[in-house]
This record gives C-alpha cells, sequence and structure tokens, in this order.
C-alpha cells in the first residue's frame, strides 16, 4: 500500500511499504518488556542468565544462544523485512557463511557472477574446497540462470543491485525459474545496497534476505553486522541451530547501535535517493565523464525493472571517468568532501576505486568481463547538503584533467 510521496524522484517506483518508520522506531523497542519500562532497549551485557531450576530459564541461557539486546534488534528487522524471522550475525561475511553452512559437500551453489569481492572469494576460495559445486552466472538474463542449474543446484545467490557495477536482477524472474526447476532450492537475495525501504526480496519469492549490515542498515559506519530474514520455519530452525553452534553472533553493543541506527533508516534512504539522483544527473551530464550506472537514471539498462521491483534506489553510483588509470586516480586523491575508503551506506559519502580496493581480489579475467576496469569509479553518496557533494565531484573532475594535460605536455615535451 502506498504512503504519501516526498520527492520527485521516487515517482514511478513501487508504493512504499506500509508503516515502515513506525515499525522502525516501535517494534523491538516497547517499553512494557523491561520492569523498568525503559524507552529504549538496554544494552544486555551479560553473558550467562540465572535458570529457575537445571534447564528451566527464562527465554535466554547464555548469550551465544541468545541475548536481549539481539532479540529487540531481530523483531525489528524481521518487521522491516515482512519477515517471521531474523538472526543478526557478527557481519555480512558471517552471515554469508553461516547461510552457506546450510548445504552439505556435493550440493551446488549458484551466484551472480557481479557480488562483492569478498562473496566472491569465500565461495570461489573457500566453499569450493570444502567441497561445495561453486558457479557463477549473469542473472540479469534469465536464459543464462535457465542454462546454469544443476541437478545439484541446492541454492541461489542473488546480489541486487551487483557491486560494483550495479546491475539490476529480476528476483521473482529468477526466484519463480529456480522454484519450478526444484522447489527445495534455496533463493538467498543480498539486499545490502537497497535495504528493506527500497526492497523487500521475500515478497519477491526468495527463501532469505541476507545484509551487510555494516552499510545502510546500521548507517553510521561505526558496526560490523550481518542480518538475515526469512519466513521458513525449518531454514530457521537450522540457522539459529547454526548461528549458536558456529558462533557468529554480534556483541550487545553493535545490536543497540545497529537497532539505533535503524530507526532512521526510512529518513536517510529517502534523502541518499535524492542526493544520488543529483549527483548521479551532474555526472552524466558532464564531458570529463564517460558513463555513469545508477539505477535511478533511465539510461540503466535495468531502470524500468528497478521501477518495478523497488521504491527507490540508495546512493549508490559507479562511473567511468574518461581517460586512464591515472586519471582515475587523480580524481580519487583531490576529493575533499567524499573520504576516499572502502565500505559504503553511511552517513558521510565515501569514493573508491573497485579494481584496486574492494574488487582487488576478483580474478583479473573476471574483472575484465565484468567491466571492472581502471576507470572505474564507486561512490557511496552521503547525506551531505547536495551542492556540497556536487561542488566536489566537480572540483575533481577538474584536478583529474589538469593532470591529464599536463602529463600529456609532459609527454609531448620528451618525445
Ligand atoms: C553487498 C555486500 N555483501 C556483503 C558484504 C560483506 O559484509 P561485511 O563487511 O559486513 O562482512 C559487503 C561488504 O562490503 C557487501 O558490500
Amino acid at each position: 500500500m502506498a504512503s504519501q510521496r516526498q520527492n520527485d524522484s521516487s515517482a514511478g517506483y513501487q508504493p512504499l511499504f506500509k508503516s515502515f518508520a513506525t515499525d522502525a522506531i516501535h517494534v523491538g523497542s516497547e517499553p512494557e518488556q523491561w520492569n523498568s519500562r525503559a524507552v529504549v532497549p538496554p544494552i544486555s551485557l551479560s553473558t550467562t542468565f540465572k535458570q529457575h531450576g537445571p534447564g528451566k530459564h527464562a527465554g535466554f541461557d547464555y548469550s551465544r544462544c541468545g541475548n536481549p539486546t539481539r532479540s529487540c534488534l531481530e523483531r525489528a528487522v524481521a518487521a522491516l523485512d515482512g519477515a517471521q524471522y531474523c538472526l543478526a550475525l557478527s557481519s555480512g561475511t558471517a552471515a554469508t557463511l553461516t547461510i552457506t553452512h546450510l548445504l552439505k559437500t556435493g550440493d551446488g551453489i549458484l551466484c551472480m557472477n557481479d557480488v562483492y569481492g569478498g562473496t566472491n572469494e569465500y565461495f570461489s576460495k573457500i566453499a569450493a574446497e570444502f567441497g561445495l559445486d561453486v558457479s557463477f552466472a549473469d542473472l540479469t538474463k534469465l536464459e543464462l540462470l535457465k542454462a546454469a542449474l544443476k541437478a545439484n543446484t541446492k541454492m541461489l545467490w542473488i546480489e541486487t543491485p551487483t557491486n560494483p557495477t550495479l546491475k539490476v536482477v529480476d528476483i521473482k524472474g529468477c526466484a519463480d525459474i529456480v522454484h519450478e526447476h526444484n522447489k527445495d532450492i534455496i533463493v538467498v537475495v543480498d539486499n545490502t545496497f537497497m535495504s528493506p525501504y527500497f526492497q523487500r526480496p521475500l515478497a519477491l519469492g526468495a527463501d532469505i534476505c541476507m545484509y551487510s549490515a555494516t552499510k545502510y542498515m546500521n548507517g553510521h559506519s561505526d558496526v560490523l553486522m550481518g542480518l538475515i530474514s526469512l519466513n521458513r520455519d525449518d531454514i530457521y530452525e537450522r540457522l539459529k541451530f547454526l548461528q549458536s553452534a558456529i558462533g557468529t553472533v554480534p556483541s550487545p553493543f553493535d545490536c543497540y547501535m545497529c537497532h539505533r541506527g535503524l530507526k532512521t533508516l526510512h529518513l536517510r534512504m529517502k534523502q541518499h535517493f535524492k542526493n544520488a539522483m543529483a549527483a548521479a544527473q551532474f555526472l552524466e551530464a558532464d564531458p570529463r565523464v564517460d558513463r555513469v550506472i545508477f539505477p535511478g537514471l533511465p539510461s540503466h539498462p535495468q531502470h524500468e525493472l528497478t521501477k518495478r521491483q523497488c521504491t527507490g534506489c540508495p546512493g549508490m553510483i559507479s562511473f567511468y571517468i574518461k581517460g586512464k588509470l591515472e586519471h582515475a586516480s587523480t580524481f580519487l586523491s583531490s576529493l575533499k568532501l567524499f573520504t576516499l575508503a572502502d565500505s559504503l551506506g553511511g552517513v558521510e559519502s565515501l569514493a573508491e576505486h573497485p579494481v584496486s580496493m574492494t574488487h582487488v581480489s576478483v580474478p583479473e579475467n573476471e574483472k575484465k568481463e565484468l567491466g571492472i576496469s581502471d576507470t572505474l569509479i564507486r561512490l557511496s553518496v552521503g547525506l551531505e547538503d547536495e551542492e556540497n557533494i556536487i561542488a566536489d565531484l566537480d572540483q575533481a573532475l577538474a584536478a583529474a584533467v589538469t593532470h591529464l594535460t599536463l602529463v600529456d605536455l609532459v609527454k609531448m615535451y620528451l618525445l
């Protein structure tokens, strides 16, 4: 159901999810759950809990298996994802590892070919060595998905939009094909870039929705966290067991911080969208830029799919700067407001160079195939004032052009 639209950039997208802000602020934070009636859930640091009698506890026994602060966060995230269950993990990577432990030796996992570098690395260099049959395919093409399904395929791993080339995958299209092939294949969507404010994978047919909550969910670049939302009882029971048995749990303090971050998710995502749209339009019109990739621009190949599947777009933009490696390097080192750093989804604007930073571990031939070249730059547009964001991009582009001109001049002089 739709709620009132607040800015023009959201026109044509799916209606916003009903009561999102109210749920973000109240679910998991009910004062009545505490004797003190605390309005803000307390940070429960105790690792162990007193039992009434042997094996008889009041909901919690040992903090790896369950913790009151974690439980508040998990209830809030489940509400935002329209899910029955949520589990919080110690990082996005810990969520990936825990989910992969649902599989057994010989099982096949089919993964989108353009994913976060660490996910690619985990599947190809670790899971494969433990006997999983790992393969990658371009899931933006449903015919390639059909061709890549095997008799042993047990899990499909989608990331959308992809990192860093922001391809958009049709979640419902993929889930329908895969479940028709075998209803037991577990469809996982890494929803880190979109957050539940812009995309709810479970409603589109996914079995598991996961996050690096280190990014938009916490939103302040000060917590490492993973989250998993789902509806299926059987998978939840197994994942809950794995979370505790493997020990991939977050600290109560991080749970408190992430829960606090969630309460402004709706406001942050709206503004990320607005600022990113302005930055993308500026870059697209600039002659110093070769190509801009932003799913919110009509020039994006899957812009229509984005509007059908999402309620808007986050602050992630990738673009190819004109020139070569030194051009990109000068641009990145000339930024003053944007910080040159890994990660994304915080209130501050960040910029990075995928080929030498987040995706350095991806094999050279794959980087080439995916378009992760020397001139590709990824921006995480933050919540600063729009005119300051654009002015910073403008002056860094100017510095890059000057640099190229000087290099060319020196070359000319030496020759
Ligand atoms: C899309 C995506 N998934 C997963 C991860 C891994 O998350 P974490 O760094 O919290 O382990 C990242 C990290 O950058 C990411 O961008």
